[in-house]
This record gives C-alpha cells, structure tokens and sequence, in this order.
C-alpha cells in the first residue's frame, strides 16, 4: 500500500471510538445498518486501486437524511471524524478513512425520488448508481449528462462531490452546469435544502455549486435534482488511428468544425494504452490491428437524423484520410463493435492496475502541449516503469498514468515534483476531474494561488468547525 499518509499524524483532537457509541448508532440506525464485521469493514477501507487502505472500525449505511443528520450531529459533538462514500470508485484516496474515520457509506440512499418528464429533470438520493440512473432515465426517453467508466458502481452522490467530468463533458459540460439542485446535511446534522429543479435562479449566493467537487470535505450530499438531455436516435462511434501527436490535435479541430453538434466524444489514448487494453481485458480486440499505430481516437457523434449524421461522419473520416490526419479508421456498423471501440478506452483503467503499481495524473493542460509530459516522463523513467498518455483531448484532460510492478520511493522520486512544477508551469491544473482527496491534498498550491487556498480553508472551518468531515484530505494540514 501506498505510504501517502506517511507523513501525516492522525489527529489527537479527533476521539477514539467506544462501545456507548456503537449502541448509540444502533439506537438510530438499527442494528443491521451499523457494521463492524471485519470482512465488510475491511472492504471499505480500501480503494479501487487498492492503493490508499484505512483502519476505521465501523460502517454505517444511513437509509434516510434524517439518519445522515443524527449520525453527522452526534460525532460532531463527540469530535467523531467520518468519513463519506458512495461507490468507492475514487482514484485519489479521498473515499477511504486515513485512521479510523467512521465511514458513513450511502449505499442504501438508491432512490429515485422524481423524474419531471416535461422538463427532463432527475431527482434522487445520493446513493444511486449511475449506470442505474443512466437505464432509468433511457427508458423515458432521457440520457444522464455525465458517463464514465466506473458507471456500475460509482454514485451520483460520489460523482457530484468529485465533479466527475468523464466521457460526455465535451457535449454536455460540467455538472456545475447540469446539476440544479442538492440537498447536504452539514457537520452539525444541518439539512441544507438547496433541492431545486429551476434552470434559473439568481437569489443570493448559489451555495450548490460549493459541493459539487469538495470531495465530502463540507458535508455529505443525500439529494440531487439533473438536468438530464435529451436521448437522441442516431449514434455512431468511429475508431481511428493517427501517426503523430500533432495529427490528433488537428483532427480534434477539424471535428469541432465538421462535425459541429453531433460531436459527443473525443477520446484519445497512445499505442502503450491499446497494447495494454489488449494484454489485459478480456474478449476486446483492436479494430485497426494492421500495423501499430502511435495514437488511437474514439470519436463518437450522436444526433437526430441517422442518415444525415453517418454521412457527415463518412464524409469527415475520408477527408481527414485525404487530409493525411488519419492513418486508418473505421466506423462501427452495429451495438457490440460499438461496445468494443469504448470498452477498449472505458477500460484502460482497470487495466492498468492488473500490472500492480499506478502512479495516476490527472492533469488539465493546453492541448498544444499535453503530450510533451508524456514523452518527457518516458524518459525520466526509462526502463523502470511503462509511461500511458490517454484522456478526455476534446476537453484538454490528459491522463498520465506511470506502471510499474510495485511502489517504491525511487520511483517516485522520479515523478514528483516534477509532474506538479511542469504543469503548474503550464498554468495547468493538477486534478482536472479526479479530485485531490489524500493524493493531492498537500499539492494544492500547485494549482490555486495561496489566498484562494486561505478562502478555502475559512470556508472548511465555517462549515465544519470541528473539522470532522474527510479529514486530511482535499486541503493542506497547514492551512487548517
Ligand atoms: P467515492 O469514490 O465513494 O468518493 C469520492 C469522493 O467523494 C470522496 O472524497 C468521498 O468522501 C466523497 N463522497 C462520495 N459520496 C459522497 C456524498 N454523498 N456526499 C459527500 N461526499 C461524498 N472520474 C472522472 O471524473 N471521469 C472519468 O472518466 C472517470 N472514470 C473512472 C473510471 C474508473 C474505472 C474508475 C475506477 C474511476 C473513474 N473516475 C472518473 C473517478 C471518479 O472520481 C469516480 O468514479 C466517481 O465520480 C466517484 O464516485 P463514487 O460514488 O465512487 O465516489
Ligand atoms: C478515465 O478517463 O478513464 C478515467 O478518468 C479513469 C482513469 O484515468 O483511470
Ligand atoms: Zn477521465
């Protein structure tokens, strides 16, 4: 396991649980929702990676917001520290207890509370599943705002407080723009009914927006009212191959421009990441295995008029051939090549991991310049470890992912600081979607400026004096 918390001391302020509050959180929750089998307790004190691993001793599964407010009132007046989690899904250590947080999980908060059909507005607890969501609102004609890999597990709850971005951001945005109402139970057991369905409403400060990213830093989300869009009848995914960078960044351009509103995906992601999906995940295959090209793209246009968008992307795919932007490419002709041109790039991830260690990046930087890094952290670290360059281009995300069979300091001595100074350098962001929790939580200033960290951390000690919500993540120790 990663030795990230190393240099942190758990906090003596925080109390050390005991048996009066275990028979308290029976009292309120039932004997079955508050957990301390070890196997169960185990599991969630570990993350996706199996990278960041927590000792807490208890796991309570709260079924309403007023059991989320009982238990966040009682360990704020005992200095309890908790710890939020949805789908456990997080790639930076923000979901797992550090010590022995309770970790307050809201797997049993999966209820659809509404769908406005008129409107296409979702509302529902935090604890739904996306990919849950995703078939619900499918099936009355809608499609989520937001799609990731992690959708059969991670929650909505989980997504809004990591302001996921993932596959559909470049067509629908952030969910600072489609989320439109939340409700939060705060550090002293406060309900904060912000759950409104309105598209506008300029009242006062909009207090939503500061939990959606905050990574369960502020207080625990239980509702959430989506906008969902429209599901419109013609998709098409295409799967192409480019022989430099530079041939993707203006295919990226000619894209936006040919394809204009229909473009709903820009993937992209270097031969390191096909070779690996190849080795590792079962029943893919690559759809262009001629030759190995240096970068794959995943384009994907979706559209109301079947004949006219296949055409356009036919006609687009031949000019970027012509134009020499594109070595080869294909366009699915049914659902499961579809499937597989998406599992291929959905599952890089989970591919990854199967080599052992992940060192994981998530960098906002200027497409002009976002794989210079790649290239320059090869070779910075030769033949100690394999480099992926991979991620949302459309929206100027790169993934950088470094593997290597185990963690070990020497690697990553290797890697930082140097990933943090060169993107800070770029005036990049060093967490474009993932989140800071544990990882980056003493990294901040690489990207934020010291008195947006100061308002950030007056903020923290207003909304949770006794700083019992996810502690030592997400905001430097220092500042707190
Ligand atoms: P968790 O992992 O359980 O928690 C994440 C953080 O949110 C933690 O800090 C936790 O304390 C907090 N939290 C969770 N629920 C609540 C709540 N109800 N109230 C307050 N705080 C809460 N991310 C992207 O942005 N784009 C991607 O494309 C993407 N793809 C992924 C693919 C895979 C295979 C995996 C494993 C992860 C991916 N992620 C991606 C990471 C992403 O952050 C998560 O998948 C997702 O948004 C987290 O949801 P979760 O329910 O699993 O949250
Ligand atoms: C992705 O886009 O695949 C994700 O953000 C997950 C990851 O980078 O591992
Ligand atoms: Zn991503």
């Amino acid at each position: 396991f990663s030795s990230a918390a190393a240099h942190i001391q758990r906090n003596p302020a925080y109390s050390v649980l005991n048996s009066d509050d275990v028979s308290y959180f029976k009292s309120i929750l039932g004997d079955s929702s508050v957990v301390q089998d070890q196997d169960r307790v185990a599991v969630a004190n570990v993350d996706w990676m199996g990278k960041y691993k927590g000792a807490s001793q208890l796991l309570l599964l709260p079924k309403s917001t007023d059991e989320v407010s009982k238990i966040l009132s009682y360990c704020n007046s005992r200095r309890l520290a908790v710890v939020p989690q949805g789908g456990n899904t997080g790639l930076v250590g923000g979901s797992v207890p550090v010590y022995d947080e309770v970790i307050i999980s809201l797997v049993g908060m999966n209820k659809i509370v509404n769908f406005d059909n008129v409107n296409g507005i979702l509302t529902c607890e935090a604890g739904c599943v996306l990919e849950n969501l995703s078939s619900f609102v499918e099936n009355k004609g809608f499609i989520m705002p937001l799609d990731l890999g992690a959708k059969g597990s991670c929650h909505i709850g989980g997504n809004i407080s990591t302001n996921a971005g993932g596959l559909r951001f470049i067509r629908y945005g952030s969910l600072h723009g489609s989320v439109l109402g939340l409700e939060v139970v705060l550090a002293n057991g406060t309900v904060l009914d912000m759950l409104t369905t309105l598209r506008k409403d300029n009242t006062g400060y909009d207090l939503k927006h500061l939990f959606i990213g905050s990574e369960g830093s502020l207080g625990v989300v239980t509702k959430v009212a989506i906008l969902t869009p429209a599901k419109l009848p013609s998709s098409n995914v295409a799967f192409l191959s480019c022989n430099d960078y530079i041939s993707c960044q203006k295919l990226l351009l000619a894209a936006r421009r040919s394809l204009g509103e229909i473009l709903s995906a820009f993937e992209f992601m270097d031969r390191h990441c096909i070779d690996l999906a190849m080795k590792y995940l079962e029943g893919v295959h690559n759809p262009l295995p001629v030759s190995p090209y240096n970068f794959y793209v995943l384009i994907e246009t979706t559209g109301s008029d079947e004949s006219y968008d296949k055409a356009k992307l036919e006609a687009f795919l031949l000019r970027s051939l012509e134009d020499g932007l594109v070595a080869d490419g294909v366009i699915a002709q049914d659902i499961s090549q579809a499937s597989n041109f998406w599992r291929i790039r959905e599952g890089i991830s989970e591919a990854s991991v199967k080599v052992g260690a992940v060192y994981k990046y998530d960098l906002s930087i200027p497409v002009e310049k976002l794989y210079d890094i790649v290239e320059e952290m090869r070779s910075r670290v030769g033949d100690m470890g394999e480099v992926l360059g991979y991620g949302h281009l459309g929206d100027g995300n790169l993934h950088l992912n470094i593997l290597s069979a185990k963690y070990s300091d020497r690697m990553l001595e290797r890697i930082e600081p140097f990933v943090y100074e060169w993107t800070s350098k770029q005036r990049g962001s060093i967490s474009a979607e993932h989140g800071l929790g544990l990882m980056k939580a003493e990294k901040i200033h690489y990207s934020k400026s010291p008195e947006a960290v100061q308002l950030m951390a007056s903020i923290k000690k207003l909304l949770d004096p006794n700083s019992i919500l996810n502690p030592y993540k997400v905001l430097p120790q220092s500042v707190l």
